[in-house]
């Protein structure tokens, strides 16, 4: 709804949405300082309870629970608690052991493209499938259940991203994660019995005082959720902004240590999450407005980065340029735990394409498909040819 984040980071830049009912921030200082503000609380899920149809409510409340123990959705003290526990999966040692297997995963894959031929969709041939078969590999999930994994993360996705949330979405979402508690459940015990060094592994010898087994289930769900789409986004995004920027792409060509840069940019210019909901726990000021207890607060990561205030000539793409202090993973207490792995994926797949595929470019025949969103920006089809 707001095609212009100029206009509101100017004017209305603490903003009540009335047919939402929702407030917007969009200046950079305002999200940052409320990414840490503990009169906004991250418990999200009631929300998703009463946006879902009335039909399908007593269904959804049978994993409701579940849903509720995500790290995500927790305020303090719960919060540290969980997030303790799920840091120890994210060491940064543990994350760059990872590059080898996303080395093979990215080569596997274009391999596969091609045998094809000479066309590629970037977004659902290579971006929807290579951080889902990182992170199933990360997890431990045996190879040959990946086709069930990537339906869970299908039926999260397309509960907690798309707008609105229908009885059919609501059911698949239901279904996917009792089918996942069993199934992570029974992988659990089996680390028990014959221990191994991956996610589940560590996760089955955490401390049952400090978590408990349903906690740790459904974090490892939450992952699936957190971890797949938003890496799709940021290959998508980056691979289109370097191909409709034909002077970066030269420049990355003749200089491919530039492309750590050119993701930072990416992640900046146009960040795959893109808004991050928060709810009032109090009646507050804030920027000259009223909110109250009860109210959802809509940050707006994507206007935040655009911010004229914090950012040099935030709306041209340039890869040089090295910007620091992009609040695409978020900041403060529930910043991105995965920010290290996502780059690493982003960073390895890129790589790979662009060795492999140096003359990829827009196929013209074929249609670019948007993710329909709002909090979430990215190609769902990016068809090329090469
Ligand atoms: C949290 C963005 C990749 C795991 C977040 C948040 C953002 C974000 C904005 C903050 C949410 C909030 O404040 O409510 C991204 C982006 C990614 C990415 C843009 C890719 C480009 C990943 C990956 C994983 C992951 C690959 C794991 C495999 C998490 C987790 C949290 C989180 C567990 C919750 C942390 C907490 O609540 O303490 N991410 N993420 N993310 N992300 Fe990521």
């Amino acid at each position: 709804p707001f095609p212009d984040l100029a206009y509101f980071r100017e004017k209305r830049p603490v903003f009540f949405h009335k047919g939402l009912g929702q407030w917007f921030v969009f200046r950079y200082e305002d999200v940052a300082a409320l990414f840490s503000d503990p009169r906004l609380s991250a418990d999200r899920m009631k929300g998703f309870v009463d946006a879902a149809p009335a039909s399908v409510r007593d269904d959804l409340r049978l994993v409701a629970p579940y849903l509720e123990m995500f790290a995500l959705m927790n305020d303090e003290p719960d919060h540290s608690r969980l997030r303790k526990f799920l840091r120890l999966g994210f060491n940064p040692q543990k994350i760059r052991a990872l590059r080898g297997d996303i080395q093979r995963i990215a080569d596997e894959l274009l391999d596969r493209v091609e045998e094809r031929g000479r066309r590629v969709d970037v977004s659902e041939d290579y971006g929807f499938l290579l951080p889902a078969y990182v992170l199933s590999d990360f997890m431990g999930f045996p190879e040959e259940d990946r086709g069930r994994v990537l339906q869970w993360s299908l039926d999260f996705i397309g509960f907690f991203n798309v707008v609105p949330i229908t009885a059919e979405t609501t059911r698949s979402m239901v279904e996917s994660a009792r089918e996942m508690i069993f199934y992570t459940r029974e992988l659990l015990e089996e680390r028990r019995r014959e221990p191994r060094d991956d996610f589940l592994g560590l996760l089955a010898n955490v401390k049952t005082d400090e978590v408990s087994e349903d906690e740790i289930v459904a974090n490892a769900m939450l992952l699936l959720l957190a971890g797949h789409v938003a890496p799709r986004n940021l290959i998508g995004n980056t691979v289109y902004l370097l191909l409709t920027h034909p002077e970066q792409f030269e420049l990355l060509r003749d200089e491919p240590g530039l492309l750590r840069g050119a993701l930072e940019e990416s992640l900046r210019y146009e960040p795959p999450v893109t808004l991050i909901p928060r709810i009032a726990l109090e009646d507050f000021e804030f920027g000259g407005e009223r909110i109250r207890a009860g109210q959802i607060v809509q940050l707006s990561i994507a206007s935040a980065n655009r911010d004229e205030r914090r950012f040099t000539d935030p709306d041209r793409f340039d890869i040089t340029k090295k910007p620091g202090g992009a609040l695409s993973f978020g900041h403060g207490p529930h910043g991105c735990l995965g920010a290290l792995l996502a780059m690493q994926e982003a960073e390895i797949s890129l790589q790979t394409l662009l060795r492999r595929m140096p003359d990829i470019r827009l196929d013209e025949e074929r249609e670019i498909v948007w993710y329909r969103n709002a909090a979430n920006r990215g190609p769902e089809s990016l068809p090329l040819v090469f």
